[in-house]
């Protein structure tokens, strides 16, 4: 998709389409609708006087051959109530508008930023515009191969931007979005692609692709050398299936020399059946997306290289399917992980924080100044929070407070367990140090806990995506399926972190250690 941002007015604009929002409530018309309006001989203001169209969140009015208009067709989308306004409301409605535009098999249009004061910079309305139109129009087409010339596509869009010293700031936030939205992309591919198309070993290969020209270092530890470290949590879980695991590193070195890491670490499960304690067979199909951890950090180290942050940043993603062949690992069995604590499997469908702790355990080379984890981990996560948010675990106050921030301006929002230490009780191994499972309740918790005996005293937080990572139904910007949970939040919370000037960060104490 090509995107511009150029001087003008939407008014003069020779596009297929002109785009303009209203608020819901306001009499009058604003910014760009009312300019349009006075040009075209108050086509918008009847169709609102005609009660047709009332600015409620994401309505549409489409109207043909405004006399007087440049434009061959105005597209009016409304935003709700204007004090209600946030980037959130502008990404979605924006996408509505997308969206109906390429139905009517249109390929270009144009749109404005002048929507009259609404109380939020620039920069980040023109990032939300923008990211909203690419996320909302994504499809997953790679496998269809009847029709594929009714497949419609947008080619390009114009932002217009009437002042002209703020040309500049909109089409760098432009450049942002689209590098952020392109990993966002890049991920839901991913974690839409079926497990026999999304080996681990083809997740490497995609990792290893993504790093190339990027800055991006990118090294994948194979059977043996995993082996030889002593990845026994991971082996245990890869031994049920034939297709080889994976270890995949991703550096970006975009920091000083002796700046600290931060390291990222996702869970790779291309497929997971359960293994020998085998899922139930309805919506196993949909255990071709527990990789969704390990793709939104690929994707967030890429993007992170793309947008040239100031930062060390490491990427590590465990992959492997959990598969129950002849040599699969069973309940009972007891794993030595990386750490040298062991586990005791008391099932092997607990097998994303196995993987997880080898993968923590090999964060700890790096020495981060920060781990954070995302996992598809727990279904005890989706039935305590649905699938709305992230849910969110952690050793560190200062960590999770900035994580929270992120969810906010993006929208991937996270609510925070807890990690109290009675919850430790319930994964007390018998025979090993510990077990892979703590029982039904608290699910999502006992989860947790288990990752925290791998992650050392380093500053980490944990993000459970089960609920988020795979929709059922379309929201607005994301279409139902792989929904890229996580890369913005990631790189929202990168670049607060490493763009603005921060204040030092409060004594050990306060953060939790
Ligand atoms: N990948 C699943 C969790 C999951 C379930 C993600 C549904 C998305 C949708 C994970 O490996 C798993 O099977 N977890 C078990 C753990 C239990 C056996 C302790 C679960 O949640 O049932
Ligand atoms: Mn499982
Ligand atoms: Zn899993």
């Amino acid at each position: 998709m090509k995107i511009n941002v150029k001087k003008g007015a939407i008014t003069e604009a020779a596009t297929e389409a002109a785009v303009v929002i209203q608020f819901e409530g306001e009499a009058g018309l604003c910014g760009a609708a009312l300019h349009l309006d006075e040009k075209c001989g108050g086509f918008i203001s009847d169709i609102m006087n005609q009660g047709d169209f009332t600015g409620r969140l994401n309505q549409i009015s489409v109207i043909y051959s405004p006399g007087g208009g440049t434009a061959k067709r105005l597209v009016v989308v409304g935003l709700g109530k204007r004090l209600d306004i946030s980037l959130e409301k502008l990404r979605g409605a924006f996408s509505a508008a997308a969206q109906k535009i390429r139905s009517l098999n249109v390929r270009e249009f144009s749109t404005t930023l002048d929507f009259g004061n609404i109380g939020l910079p620039t920069d980040r309305v023109a990032e939300a515009v923008v990211e909203g139109i690419l996320l909302g129009l994504y499809r997953y087409r790679p496998f269809k191969t009847v029709d594929r010339e009714e497949i419609r596509e947008i080619s390009e869009f114009t932002l217009l931007v009437g002042d002209g010293k703020a040309v500049k700031t909109i089409k760098d936030a432009a450049s942002i979005a689209e590098i952020i939205a392109g990993a966002v992309l890049f991920a839901r591919d991913i974690v839409s692609a079926p497990a026999n198309a999304m080996t681990p070993t083809v997740l490497a290969a995609s990792a290893r692709a993504s790093s190339r020209g990027r800055k991006i270092r990118c090294r994948v530890l194979g059977f043996g050398a995993m082996k030889k470290l002593g990845m026994n949590a991971l082996l245990g879980v890869a031994a049920g299936s034939d297709e080889p695991p994976q270890f995949i590193i991703m550096e970006y070195r975009g920091g000083g020399k002796s700046a600290p890491f931060v390291a990222l670490v996702g869970k790779g499960l291309t497929f997971d059946s359960g293994g020998i304690s085998i899922k139930p067979a309805e919506k196993m199909d949909e255990m071709k997306s527990d990789m969704a951890g390990g793709a939104a950090v690929i994707a967030a180290v890429r993007a992170a290289a793309e947008l040239g942050l100031p930062v060390n940043l490491v990427g590590l993603v465990p992959a492997t399917e959990n598969l129950p062949g002849g040599k699969a690992y069973k309940p009972g069995d007891i794993l030595k992980s990386l750490s040298g604590k062991t586990i005791e499997v008391v099932t092997t469908d607990a097998e994303g924080r196995l993987i997880l702790a080898d993968a923590l355990t090999y964060a700890g080379r790096y020495k981060p100044s920060a781990i954070i984890d995302l996992a598809t981990l727990t279904g005890a996560c989706i039935v305590a929070l649905g699938d709305h948010v992230i849910g969110m675990m952690g050793t560190d106050e200062g960590l999770k407070k900035e994580i929270r921030e992120a969810a906010d301006t993006t929208g991937e929002r996270v609510w925070e367990l807890p990690l109290w230490e009675e919850y430790d009780e319930l994964i007390k191994g018998d025979a090993a140090d510990y077990k892979n499972s703590g029982g039904r309740a608290g699910g999502a918790i006992t989860a947790g806990a288990f990752l925290s005996k791998f992650t050392g005293d380093y500053p980490w937080v944990h993000l459970d995506i089960a609920g988020p990572a795979w929709l059922k139904k379309d929201r607005p910007y994301i279409p139902k399926g792989a929904s890229g949970v996580g890369v913005r939040l990631l790189l929202q919370f990168l670049r607060n972190r490493y763009q603005h000037p921060h204040p030092d960060p409060p004594p050990p104490g306060e953060r939790g250690l």
